[in-house]
């Protein structure tokens, strides 16, 4: 079994939030999408600085209606620690992917 489908069956076991910085980005997005269709929740954050929008429903339209009911998305900035604060409470594990 190759160390990818490893971690991947690993994820699956066990169901978490992960908050996923930079998610309309071209790393986060890929993220996002491969950890919702293994039916993980995801919390997104991007100031669309260089992300963009189709990123983020090129992801939607990739997983089901059920999975998409798990991705939530905050438009903001990584350097408002208030909103950030308020994710990483959430989250169980943070991907961070925002950068310029
Ligand atoms: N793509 C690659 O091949 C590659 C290789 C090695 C390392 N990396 C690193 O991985 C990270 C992500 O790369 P990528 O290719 O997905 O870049 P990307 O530009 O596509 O994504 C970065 C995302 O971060 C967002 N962002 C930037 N500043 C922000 C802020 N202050 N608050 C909120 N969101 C913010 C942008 O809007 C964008 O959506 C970067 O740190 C990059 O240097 C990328």
């Amino acid at each position: 079994m190759s160390v990818y489908k490893n971690c991947l069956d690993l994820i699956q076991k066990k169901r978490r939030t992960w908050l996923i910085t930079g998610v309309a980005g071209f790393i986060g997005s890929h993220v996002a999408q491969t950890l919702l269709l293994y039916n993980q929740r995801v919390v997104g954050l991007d100031n669309f600085s260089t992300g963009k929008q189709e990123n983020i429903e090129e992801l939607k339209s990739a997983i089901s209606p059920q999975q998409r009911e798990n991705f939530t998305f905050f438009s903001g900035d990584i350097r408002d620690p208030e909103l950030c604060s308020h994710l990483c409470k959430e989250a169980d594990v943070i991907l961070h992917q925002a950068a310029l």
